[in-house]
């Protein structure tokens, strides 16, 4: 089961070992887990719950509140079932949180937690596909689970990295790169889109930003944006549609660029004007 919305890969993933995902809808007003559909979507069958906080591509965080109601929920569930449910929690983003705040350790709120990691954006290393996965040692089965680990990338076709590469990423465990740059240039989009009308959640991290679309059909919204040399990824491919994705993984001075570009598009195709 995912909580959407979510990174596309996850499907490939999960129906690569048999299992089913099954997508549970977001709230639409937070992007924070609606744990309505989520309670409806449950049953016996679920074996694991799969998060992605800081989220891409809503850029949300999930509040403390959100993940202690989802722990609770996962335990008395367990109890219920009478069987194990792992949450895996996809965190390559944990070090991009906005607002000088810290983004939970979700392991620390559930045993059966498996952490996913990746150094691709907090040393800013993009397809080096390094990273691990925790297992919570109070897991279930925490040591077979740790060596299965090792031994499914290998059946996925992903050996390992370089050596050259875990030997550099070994060194710097504790840095990250100048990630100040995405709370920059996130503030200066969602001004800009408050400006211009979109309705959009204010990001909490990590370095995308999800408005909604100026008509029903995203990927046409996208489409029209590209004569203004604007690169919108269109929410479709992101299990909903009617948003879009911006990402802003580039210098500032670029940002402000766009957002000259995209006053342009939205006054030219949709009649809108900055406020
Ligand atoms: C939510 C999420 N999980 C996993 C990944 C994979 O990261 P990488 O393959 O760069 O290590 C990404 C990359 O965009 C992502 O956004």
């Amino acid at each position: 089961m995912r909580l959407v919305y979510y990174f596309p890969e996850y499907h490939q993933y999960v129906e690569q070992t048999g299992a089913v995902l099954k997508v549970v809808p977001a709230d639409t007003n937070t992007f924070q887990i609606n744990f309505e559909a989520f309670l409806d979507i449950l049953n016996p069958n679920v074996q694991a719950v799969l998060i992605n906080t800081p989220n891409n591509p809503s850029g949300i965080v999930y509040s403390k509140d959100t993940i202690n109601k989802l722990c609770s929920i996962l335990k008395d569930k367990q109890e219920e079932y009478g069987h194990d449910i792992f949450l895996i929690s996809d965190e390559p983003y944990r070090e991009i949180v906005f607002g000088g705040e810290d983004s939970v350790y979700i392991s620390k709120y559930y045993d059966n937690c498996l952490s996913c990691y990746s150094f691709s954006k907090s040393l800013s290393l993009p397809g080096e596909r390094i990273g691990y996965i925790a297992v919570n040692p109070k897991a279930a089965d925490a040591d077979i689970i740790a060596v299965i680990c090792g031994q499914i990338s290998r059946g996925i076709g992903h050996n390992c990295p370089a050596s050259s590469i875990q030997l550099a990423v070994a060194e710097i465990l504790e840095l990250t790169s100048d990630l100040s740059v995405y709370e920059t240039n996130g503030e200066l989009l969602y001004n800009t889109l408050v400006k211009l009308g979109f309705q959009v959640v204010k990001p909490g991290g990590t370095f995308y930003i999800f408005p909604k679309a100026l008509e029903e059909d995203a990927a046409a919204f996208c489409l029209k944006a590209r004569k203004y040399n604007l690169i919108l990824v269109p929410s479709d491919n992101f299990g909903v549609s009617g948003y879009f994705r911006m990402a802003y993984c580039i210098d500032t001075e670029k940002v402000i660029r766009s957002l000259e570009a995209l006053e342009r598009f939205v006054k030219e195709e949709y009649g809108q004007h900055l406020l």
